[in-house]
């Protein structure tokens, strides 16, 4: 069945211009580009969107890289596109990733407290309507 996915393109990706390469492999993979805005956003909208993480030791960390400029926020389209996406974006820590996914290729360790990963996508349909509601409200 069709999905659809929200992807981040984080502040350390747009700030190091990878937007475009982020955008093209998930065309390239087949995926829709659906919706696509770039924001800088507040805090209230990441702790809607983190709030499963509240409590944990990167949490802050976290909410201050994510709100340090501005990400791309995408909802991608396509059959079985949450889990495709996650598979083109690689493991969470980006020297981990295997090369040829989006983390393994253009990532690495800043040696900052929280990883800077390039990407964000959705974990399942539940996380991914939540997101959405959270980037897109309305769509
Ligand atoms: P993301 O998929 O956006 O979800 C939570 C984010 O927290 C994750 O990507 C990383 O950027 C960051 N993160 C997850 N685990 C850790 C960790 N153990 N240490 C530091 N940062 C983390």
């Amino acid at each position: 069945t069709t999905e659809r996915s929200l992807v981040l393109v984080k502040p350390d990706g747009v700030r190091r211009g990878l937007t475009g390469q982020v955008l093209a492999r998930i065309e390239a993979k087949g995926y829709t580009l659906a919706a696509l805005q770039i924001l800088t956003p507040d805090r209230a909208r990441l702790e809607q969107h983190y709030a499963e993480h509240e409590g944990k030791p990167f949490y802050e960390p976290l909410l201050e890289f994510m709100s340090s400029g501005p990400v791309c926020a995408v909802v991608v389209e396509g059959e079985r596109c949450i889990e495709g996406f996650r598979a083109l974006a690689g493991t969470t820590d980006p020297t981990a990733a295997a090369p040829g996914s989006i983390r393994g290729d253009l990532g690495r360790d800043w040696g900052s407290k929280v990883q800077q990963n390039i990407v964000h996508g959705s974990d399942s349909p539940e996380s991914a309507a939540r997101e959405i509601g959270i980037w897109f409200p309305g769509l």
